[in-house]
């Protein structure tokens, strides 16, 4: 039988409790149960906070497997599949993936390597496919005011301030993930500018010229997807919307509105397949786009 040593049971008491934070930090979320968009999981808004408060963890915050449930999860493949489709659609922005790599300097995110492009995080490269995307639908002038619904950590916005004229950007997301994002763009220098708010601070009062919104909207519960229809969606003359819920087949089913009550609530709007196909059947809604050509569902 050994010697109990208090000093020893001191320490590994110690240690135990750091082990404990470090690994099994509590459950922090926004919204009451039930109001609770799928990513304020618990974990996740945890995980934020800590990146606020703490330099280490903010170093790294990208390739943590808390912040990796929810954004910054896609795959090599799929990387290399968003490679092919900006080449299609935009081949002036694949000179330009040297200026969109600035967005992997912080957060130390997990990067992949391509031939001829060299080391990019796969996430980085979907964020200027959307960006040939929302070219190739509305053009080079996104407007004066444009909203973004759950936006991460700004990655969409720094690569469309890089692409797109705009006048104001306004981004919607949870109080932790504003600070956040605040944080990364705040270490660039924009040519556009913006504004952080959560949707309740926001009296509903403006126009916008695009709303878009990336497997963020759709992870919505009903009650805030409404809210944010009634303040933004049905405000805004243009729309591009990634929805992973709504139609049968999508990951999240649930409190979300199905594709049919969105149509009775949106503009007219046109639903395409999500490109490179996932056996999800996730889908995109476009309003208001430059010369319609009916190849939408
Ligand atoms: C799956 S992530 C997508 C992020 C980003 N659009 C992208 O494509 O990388 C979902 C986003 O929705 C945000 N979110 C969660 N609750 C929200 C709310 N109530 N209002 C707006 N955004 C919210 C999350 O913080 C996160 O930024």
């Amino acid at each position: 039988m050994g010697v109990v040593c208090p000093l020893n049971m001191a320490f590994s008491g110690n240690m135990i409790g750091l082990f404990l934070r470090k690994f099994s930090r509590a459950a922090e979320y926004v919204a009451l149960k039930g109001k609770r968009s799928l990513s304020d999981d618990g974990r996740y808004v945890s995980l934020v906070r800590e990146a606020l408060r703490d330099p280490k963890v903010f170093a790294r915050f990208k390739r943590h497997p808390d912040y990796r449930a929810i954004l910054e999860h896609v795959t090599e493949d799929y990387g290399r599949q968003y490679l092919e489709l900006v080449r299609k659609n935009d081949p002036s922005l694949l000179a330009r993936l040297e200026e969109f790599k600035e967005n992997d300097q912080l957060g130390d995110p997990i990067l992949s390597r391509y031939p001829e492009v060299g080391e990019i995080s796969p996430s980085t490269l979907r964020y200027v496919y959307v960006a040939s995307e929302l070219r190739r639908l509305f053009g080079q002038d996104l407007g004066a005011r444009v909203a973004e619904i759950g936006i991460g950590y700004g990655g969409q916005l720094l690569v469309n301030d890089k692409v797109f004229r705009y006048g104001e950007a306004h981004l919607f997301d949870l109080p932790p993930v504003l600070e956040l994002t605040s944080r990364c763009l705040e270490a660039h220098v924009m040519r556009g500018a913006y504004q952080t708010m959560t949707l309740n601070q926001h009296p509903g009062d403006k126009d916008y010229d695009l709303v878009m919104s990336n497997y963020a909207f759709s992870e919505l519960p009903v009650e805030l997807q409404l809210a944010y229809v009634r303040k933004i969606l049905s405000r805004s003359k243009r729309g591009y919307l990634t929805m992973n819920s709504g139609r049968p087949g999508n990951p999240f089913a649930g409190d979300h509105l199905t594709l049919e009550r969105l149509r009775e609530l949106l503009p007219p709007f046109e639903v395409f397949e999500e490109v490179p196909s996932t056996p999800f059947r996730n889908y995109v809604i476009v309003w208001g786009r430059q010369n319609p050509s009916g190849d939408s569902l």
